[in-house]
């Protein structure tokens, strides 16, 4: 297999992983009783999750091996409202350098069809860090009063991903 097929094997993992941090923060949303908070972040786990499945659709595809991996358990516990998105918006640009780097091994190995498979989720992370940035800014502003957060959720809620349509399908469809 290619260390290309490997890495991106891996990112499969991380992907998963984001998806259950995202489930855990929702969770901590959900107990605090800020119900667009959790709502968003419910949201974003199953995006999370989908992102993984474009890559095990994309191996399958490309006759690649692919083996589920485990990961690792999430954060469940924050110091305040502010942590868990503070978390978040590490999370997504950490999976930013980590798809750069994807691209770069890609495009080492000559792999045209992997780099362009990629190009989405470099937009998707431009994206995913731009409104983590935004939602970590409305967090800090709004942390003595979180109806006020959970109101600019409210109006931001709803509405198509904007780059869903170009999405790579994903392995048994889509949630
Ligand atoms: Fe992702
Ligand atoms: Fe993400």
């Amino acid at each position: 297999m290619s260390t290309f097929a490997d890495a991106l094997n891996e990112q499969i993992g991380y992907e998963f992983a984001a998806s259950q941090q995202y489930i855990a923060i929702a969770v901590y949303y959900d107990d605090e009783t800020l119900p667009q908070l959790a709502a968003h972040f419910y949201r974003q786990a199953v995006e999370e999750r989908n992102h993984a499945m474009m890559m095990v659709q994309y191996l399958l595809d490309s006759d690649a091996d692919v083996a589920i991996p485990g990961v690792e358990a999430p954060q469940t516990s924050f110091s305040g409202v502010v942590a868990p998105v503070a978390l978040a918006h590490a999370q997504e640009k950490r999976v930013t350098d980590q798809i750069v780097e994807l691209v770069k091994l890609a495009r080492n190995e000559g792999d045209l069809v992997g780099e362009q498979f990629l190009h989405w989720f470099l937009q998707e992370q431009r994206v995913e860090v731009a409104s983590m940035t935004e939602l970590l800014a409305v967090v800090e502003r709004g942390k003595e009063n979180l109806l006020h957060v959970e109101e600019y959720l409210g109006r931001a809620a709803g509405g198509e991903h904007p780059l869903g349509a170009g999405a790579p399908p994903a392995a048994g469809g889509a949630l």
